[in-house]
């Protein structure tokens, strides 16, 4: 059995549709893989107790004990070691990582961000777009390289953006496609139908169609007539 490692900070939304996702599917079945461990660097992430009650086990690695950056991800390394796994999953991680530990798992580490990498790269990325004024938006599966949010792009998922957003309800509508994108991700890598080659990422044909996501349940709400007076995208000067 294939093990997945997850690492987390906080609410734990894309490990519980990963969850969901390893039930409903069969992971355990096709591609013959298990959740095996659930990695916190704060042990009172929301996202442990729901792990908990899943009935995965769980490790929290507190990075507020380690005097150095090197120290903590060395400890984390060791608690997802433990596991043994084939993929580990950055799913809203909150800590860049050493070059050390990036290496280490070169080509089965993952990470969901929420924006149409590269654009807005870092923190804050709904306000970012919005700022920006962008018609789309939407989140990313990529491979962890040392360069934060830089590494090759997995997969994608394209939301609009509506007149009248804010940043929740731009977030709750990235939010809801990074919970289909990120377990499809991760089922079309332990599937072995990604993977990572000399630096680039190879999908087969079947797989390429299944990591574009476009939001087809807001999307034609962008057709409608909204009426003649004159929307403002962008930053307010
Ligand atoms: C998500 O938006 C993810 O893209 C980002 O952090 C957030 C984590 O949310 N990296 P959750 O903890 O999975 O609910």
């Amino acid at each position: 059995m294939k093990a997945i490692v997850v690492v987390i900070s906080g609410r734990g939304s894309n490990l519980e549709a990963l969850i969901e996702a390893a039930v409903r599917e069969r992971w355990s079945i096709d591609p013959g893989a298990v959740i095996a461990a659930v990695v916190s660097n704060r042990d009172d992430a929301p996202g442990l107790q729901m792990a908990r009650r899943a009935g995965l086990a769980t490790t929290v690695v507190d990075h507020r004990r380690f005097a150095t950056r090197d120290a903590f991800d060395r400890a984390l390394a060791v608690a997802i070691d433990a596991a043994d796994p084939e993929l580990v999953v950055l799913a809203g991680f909150m800590r860049v990582l050493t070059p050390w530990f990036v290496q280490r798992y070169a080509g089965r580490l993952i990470n969901i961000h929420p924006s149409l990498l590269p654009l807005f790269p870092g923190l804050h990325t709904h306000r970012q777009a919005l700022g920006a004024g962008v018609r789309v938006h939407g989140a990313t599966v990529h491979y962890v390289t040392e360069q934060v949010d830089g590494g090759g792009i997995i997969a994608q998922a394209v939301v609009p953006v509506l007149p009248g957003d804010d940043e929740a309800t731009l977030a709750a509508r990235v939010l809801d496609q990074e919970h289909r994108l990120l377990p499809r991700a991760v089922r079309l890598l332990l599937q072995r139908r990604v993977q990572w080659r000399d630096g680039r990422v190879l999908v087969d044909a079947s797989a390429a169609r299944e990591l574009a996501l476009l939001d087809a349940t807001t999307l034609p709400e962008c057709r409608q007539p909204v009426g003649a007076e004159a929307l403002a995208y962008g930053a307010a000067p």
